[in-house]
C-alpha cells in the first residue's frame, strides 16, 4: 500500500498489478491488483505458498515480464514508470533500477568472481578500468576482498552468493530484487546473507532496498516489514500468520 505522507520516501511504488496466464477455460489469474511499496534502506520480506504467484510479481517489478494493467514507479531521476510496458521497452529498468540476486547465484564458471562482477558492469556499458574499480569497491563490501581471484567453484555457497550480491550492488541500483537468495545454503550461510542485506540497506551514503521472497519464517522475521501474498494480492503480515498460512499452502 502506497502510505500518503511518506511517499518521498517510497523508492519503489507498485499498484494495482494484475497479471494472468493462458486463455479462455485454461486462464489462470495470478495477481489480481498487487499494492506495495519499498522505502529507501527498507528490506522486506515476501512470502506466501507456492504457485501464489510471487516470482510473477518478482519478474514484473524487475521488467522481465508485463503485467495486464497496473503501474509500478521507481524514484528515479528522471523516475521510471513502468508495468504494462513489455520487457524491451524497459531496458532502463534494469540497467539503473533494479539488481537481481537468484537462489542458485548464477555466476559464469569460467572466469574469477571479481571477473564475473567486471562482466556484468561491461554489459551495462561501463568502460573496463571504471567497472574495475566499481567490481573491488562492490567485492569489499560483501566482505570477499581475499576471495576476489578464486574461482566460482572454489567458493561456498554462501560466498558464491555474496558474489551474486557485489554483481547486484556495482551498479548502483536503487533496488534489489531477490528470489529465494538463501534456498540453498545452509542456516549459517543464509543468515550472514540477511545480514549483509541488512547493511547494505543501512549503508550512510547509498541505502539500497530489498524485496526478498523467503519460505524462511525465521529469515523473514529479520525484515523490516513482511508481506504475505494470498489470493493474488499482497497485505502486511506477522510472522505468525505468514508461518502457519504459507505452510498450509505447500503442504
Ligand atoms: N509463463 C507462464 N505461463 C503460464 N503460467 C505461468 C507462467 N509463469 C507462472 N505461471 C503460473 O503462475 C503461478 C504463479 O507462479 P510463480 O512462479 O509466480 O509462483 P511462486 O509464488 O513464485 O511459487 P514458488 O514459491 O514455488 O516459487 C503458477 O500457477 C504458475 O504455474
Ligand atoms: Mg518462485
Amino acid at each position: 500500500m502506497i502510505r500518503i505522507g511518506t511517499l518521498q520516501l517510497d523508492v519503489l511504488e507498485v499498484s494495482g498489478i494484475k497479471r494472468g496466464f493462458g486463455f479462455g477455460a485454461n486462464r489462470l489469474e495470478v495477481l489480481k491488483g498487487v499494492d506495495l511499496s519499498l522505502d529507501k534502506g527498507e528490506l522486506v520480506a515476501l512470502m506466501g505458498p507456492s504457485g501464489c504467484g510471487k516470482s510473477t510479481l518478482l519478474n514484473i517489478i524487475g521488467g522481465l515480464l508485463k503485467a495486464d494493467s497496473g503501474n509500478i514507479k521507481i524514484n528515479l531521476r528522471p523516475s521510471l514508470n513502468y508495468g504494462t510496458k513489455p520487457p524491451n521497452q524497459v531496458i532502463d529498468v534494469r540497467r539503473r533500477g533494479v539488481g537481481w540476486i537468484f537462489q542458485d547465484f548464477h555466476l559464469l564458471d569460467h572466469i574469477t568472481s571479481l571477473e564475473n562482477v567486471i562482466l556484468s558492469l561491461e554489459l551495462a556499458g561501463v568502460g573496463s578500468r571504471e567497472a574495475e574499480q566499481r567490481a573491488i569497491m562492490a567485492m569489499k563490501k560483501v566482505d570477499l576482498e581475499d576471495r576476489m581471484m578464486f574461482m566460482p567453484n572454489e567458493l561456498s555457497g554462501g560466498q558464491q552468493q555474496r558474489v551474486a550480491v557485489a554483481r547486484a550492488i556495482a551498479g548502483s541500483r536503487p533496488i534489489l530484487l531477490a528470489d529465494e537468495p538463501t534456498g540453498n545454503l545452509d542456516v549459517k550461510a543464509g543468515e550472514s546473507i540477511i545480514s549483509l542485506f541488512k547493511e547494505l540497506c543501512s549503508d550512510k551514503q547509498n541505502p539500497i532496498s530489498v524485496l526478498m521472497v523467503t519460505h524462511d519464517p525465521i529469515l523473514a522475521s529479520k525484515a523490516d516489514r513482511m508481506l504475505l501474498m494470498r489470493d493474488g494480492i499482497t497485505a502486511a503480515s506477522d510472522i505468525r500468520s505468514a508461518w502457519g498460512e504459507s505452510l498450509e499452502g505447500q503442504t
